[in-house]
């Protein structure tokens, strides 16, 4: 009978669960009578072959941690054959054949590089993937670990502002991590009640975010006397600075001739706040389902796949729902990193959907004069 031995790891922007993740996969496939490694410091550790024997002791209690046990690192060297090429070397001489990858985009599109038929030949080694980035921006999966943490964090700070905000009267614009996806600026913008999300994926102009800022501040200073606060959430992935466009939209307001409530501005950048702290216990559960998902498609033989949170569509084609957990699919990774890229440029149909709802959104909440 083969000998199985299963590696995880954590690799790119941690992400709130990661540890749950790493904890369910590791008891599941110890009690599948597999032998258990982490790898530290994701694929920079693959690489330098740094591998740690992960006991039920090891993983007891991680539940509860922000961050990740095993560290994480973003690796340009895995990008290379030659690198790829190290990190199965070293696989192989400590004889591991079955890997669980947690991480986002960058991290899964290493995990289908690393079993490239072609690069892989004759050697033993299957994959999964557990989805795990604060932006939401992996394809397929209706949400990653750590969206839900990231999100209340958010919510919580905008609480927070809106009571200094009113305050004052001023209007404030927070800005939150997200790169290349807004999904947290808008669904934390719902959350906290927020008058405008600004999101890359809109592809608004610098003159068109300014203008559509100054005309959410004008309909609140018209609609409320007296006007109490106005919040602007900004993804980081949209291409103005928040000093700009604060700069920027006082002076307009200032050329309308326009003065007093809301029109002092002030900045907050919550920047890496938002990837930390104790995981929600949704992520938690998330998480804990997501890595049984991936341990299970192993131990069922498959490889190239991620486990996935399905939300309440029918599997995708190179789906299907997992025998353990109906709320999860798992899918290949291919089609996971094509609607990925979709998801980035602008082409996938969850995108139309979130700038449609958007818009109305916009609408809704400051209609025109
Ligand atoms: O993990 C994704 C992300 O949080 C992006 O939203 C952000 O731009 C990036 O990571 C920051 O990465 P780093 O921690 O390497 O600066």
């Amino acid at each position: 009978m083969e000998k199985r031995r299963l590696a995880i790891l954590t690799s790119g922007g941690d992400a709130p669960g990661m540890n749950a993740a790493i904890r369910s996969a590791a008891l599941l496939a110890l009690s599948h009578g597999l032998e258990v490694l982490g790898v530290r410091q994701g694929y920079v550790g693959l690489i330098a072959g740094d591998f740690v024997p992960l006991s039920r002791a090891d993983v007891t209690g991680i539940v509860r941690d922000g961050g990740t046990l095993l560290g994480s690192a973003r690796c340009l060297e895995f990008q290379t054959v030659a690198g790829r090429n190290a990190a199965r070397a070293r696989l192989a001489e400590a004889g591991i054949t079955d890997l669980v990858v947690i991480g986002g985009n960058g991290s899964l599109t290493g995990a289908r590089a690393l079993t490239a038929p072609e690069e892989l030949g004759e050697q033993v080694l299957r994959v999964a993937g557990v989805p795990a980035s604060i932006d939401n921006d992996v394809g397929l999966s209706g949400l990653s670990i750590g969206v839900d943490t990231a999100m209340n964090t958010i919510v919580d700070a905008c609480d927070k502002i809106a009571d200094t905000a009113s305050a004052h009267g001023r209007t404030f614009i927070v800005e939150v991590m997200g790169r290349d996806c807004g999904y947290l600026a808008m669904s934390a913008g719902v959350a906290a009640g927020a008058d405008l999300v600004l999101f890359p994926e809109a592809g608004r102009s610098e003159e068109e975010i300014v203008e559509v800022v100054v005309s959410t501040i004008s309909s609140a200073r018209r609609r409320a006397s007296p006007p109490k606060r106005v919040l602007v959430l900004k993804a980081e992935g949209v291409r103005i600075s928040p000093e700009r466009l604060k700069t920027s939209v006082e002076e307009r307001l200032a050329a309308l001739g326009q003065t007093g409530a809301l029109v002092e501005t002030r900045i907050t950048v919550l920047g890496h706040i938002v990837r930390g702290g104790r995981p929600s216990a949704f992520d938690r559960v998330l998480a804990g389902r997501l890595g049984f998902v991936a341990v299970h498609a192993l131990l069922a033989g498959e490889s190239r796949v991620m486990a996935a949170w399905a939300g309440a569509s029918a599997p995708p084609p190179g789906a299907h729902l997992s025998p353990g957990d109906p709320h999860c699919w798992v899918v290949t990774l291919d089609a996971v990193l094509a609607e990925t890229q979709r998801l980035l440029d602008g082409t996938s149909p969850v995108v139309r959907w979130r700038n449609r709802v958007f818009a109305e959104i916009e609408g809704v909440l400051n209609p025109p004069a």
